[in-house]
């Protein structure tokens, strides 16, 4: 007994006080994490000089283009039709809660007016910094900021050439270039972080690119990360950071995991233990602008997708790219108003939504999203079925059903016996207290939306 009450103790003490080395604990995080959590789906954008070309953001490494050769697209930048708060109106439209921006990408080119470097937006034919205007309008549209930022850097004179770099299989260039000094590349990399976390108000969340450690690559450093790290978290407390700088066994080194461009089976787990994810996403094949890549995504898979998402207990941040106009192009402008549509009906199912109770629910052809606050299942219906679906593990739980899109209602009764349950015929050995389901009565016809949802209001 007294153990026990000792340990629990000791539980309470680590959840409620930060450790003796000022880490945060558990539960200090999940405050610090708690709208980002319920926030569940935001936009990132990928907008460079490689939206000119239009054949991908790593055109420069794809292509192997010199400096000199990539040139024509820092001369010729000038997004006219650039409307940073129709961005935000689309973004709220489509029920995104954040934005992750790329104020400088792999190759270089900064959105913001850095003080450190000509190679940047206000220096194009366009003449103004694009990131100011944006974080103002998402702000004003109630969406939370979030910066991407490029750890390597393909044009900076100093960085290092490794694996990744455009000119890695030019013998020449690597000579010349053998003498790079990477401690001057870092004191950029700070000076810039430093501008981008202090000179546009309060940054919620921070998604540096990447590391690829290694004999020709890059990692923790190289980066100086931990030094980073602190000065990030200095410069903006409680600012929510991502899982890219190589500190992945350095216990606070990183926020949430992001895998990307790929459907996790389930939750995302470390040593175990359920952590905090973001799956990123691309419409098509490219994060920047393409403009002959064909592979984009139905407005129902990408519902599907963020659908799927939460009910796995993450975040989708659903990237589009920009066209060197400044405009969604048509494509990016019919998926989002599609999600939009359905997002307008289901919010319910998303916000503030995660994986469901485990034994709670299971039927066949659904998914999943469950509001813990609220106390409400959403039952996603992949397939409409014939007259009922049987939900497994809620015998005696549900209060009232109703289609989410309509609020109109759906009648349900607690599966009592096995035939409730569909058999023909009772099997032998079967009691009837092993019938623990509830039974909803469909409408013939399923509801008119990309993937229709019954709230289940739970007792
Ligand atoms: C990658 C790519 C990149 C993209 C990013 C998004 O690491 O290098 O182009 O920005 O992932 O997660």
């Amino acid at each position: 007994m007294i153990p026990k009450l000792a340990l629990l103790l000791a539980v309470l003490v680590a959840v409620a006080f930060p450790s003796a080395d000022g880490r945060e604990t558990p539960a200090q995080k999940e405050v610090r994490m708690k709208w980002w959590t319920e926030a569940r789906f935001g936009m990132f954008i990928h907008w460079g000089l490689y939206a000119l070309p239009a054949r991908h953001e790593w055109v420069k490494n794809r292509e192997r283009l010199t400096d000199e050769a990539y040139a024509k697209y820092f001369d010729h930048f000038n997004p006219d039709l650039y409307d940073p708060k129709g961005w935000a109106r689309t973004a709220k439209a489509s029920g995104m809660k954040y934005f992750v921006v790329t104020t400088k990408h792999h190759e270089g080119f900064c959105l913001f007016d850095s003080k450190f470097t000509d190679y940047k937006a206000t220096k194009t034919p366009y003449g103004r910094d694009l990131i100011a205007p944006l974080v103002q309008a998402m702000r004003d549209e109630g969406l939370k900021v979030g910066f991407y930022y490029s750890l390597i850097d393909w044009h900076h004179p100093e960085y290092a050439v490794d694996e990744n770099h455009p000119q890695a299989g030019n013998a020449e260039f690597r000579e010349k270039a053998k003498n790079r000094d990477m401690a001057k590349y870092r004191e950029y990399l700070f000076a810039q972080v430093r501008e981008i976390l202090t000179n546009y108000g309060k940054i919620d969340c921070l998604f540096l690119d990447f590391s690829f450690p290694g004999k020709d690559g890059k990692g923790r450093a190289d980066w100086d990360s931990e030094r980073l790290l602190k000065m990030i978290r200095e410069l903006q407390p409680g600012i929510i950071v991502n899982d890219r700088l190589d500190l992945l066994d350095v216990p606070g080194g990183w926020d949430f995991r992001t895998p990307e461009q790929y459907m996790p089976r389930e939750w995302v787990k470390v040593d175990g233990q359920k952590v905090p994810w973001e799956t990123c996403q691309t419409f098509s094949g490219s994060w920047g602008y393409h403009r002959d890549e064909a592979t984009w995504k139905s407005v129902r898979q990408l519902v599907l997708m963020l659908i799927e998402t939460v009910s796995k207990g993450g975040n989708l941040l659903l990237n589009v790219g920009p066209t060197a106009r400044g405009t969604f192009d048509d494509r990016a402008m019919d998926r989002l108003a599609g999600i939009g549509a359905w997002m307008k009906l289901h919010d319910r199912s998303i916000t503030g939504c995660t994986e469901a109770p485990e034994g709670l629910a299971k039927a066949e052809r659904c998914l999943f999203t469950y509001n813990p606050a609220a106390r409400r299942l959403y039952v996603h219906v992949l397939e409409w079925p014939m007259g009922t679906i049987v939900l497994e593990g809620l015998g005696g739980k549900v209060k009232y059903a109703q289609l989410l899109n309509d609020a109109s209602e759906i009648a349900f009764r607690d599966a009592k016996t096995p035939r409730d349950l569909g058999y023909m015929g009772y099997l032998p050995g079967e009691r009837r207290e092993e019938a623990n389901a509830v039974i909803l009565r469909l409408p013939v016809k399923p509801p008119d939306v990309a993937v229709p949802v019954i709230e289940l209001f739970l007792k």
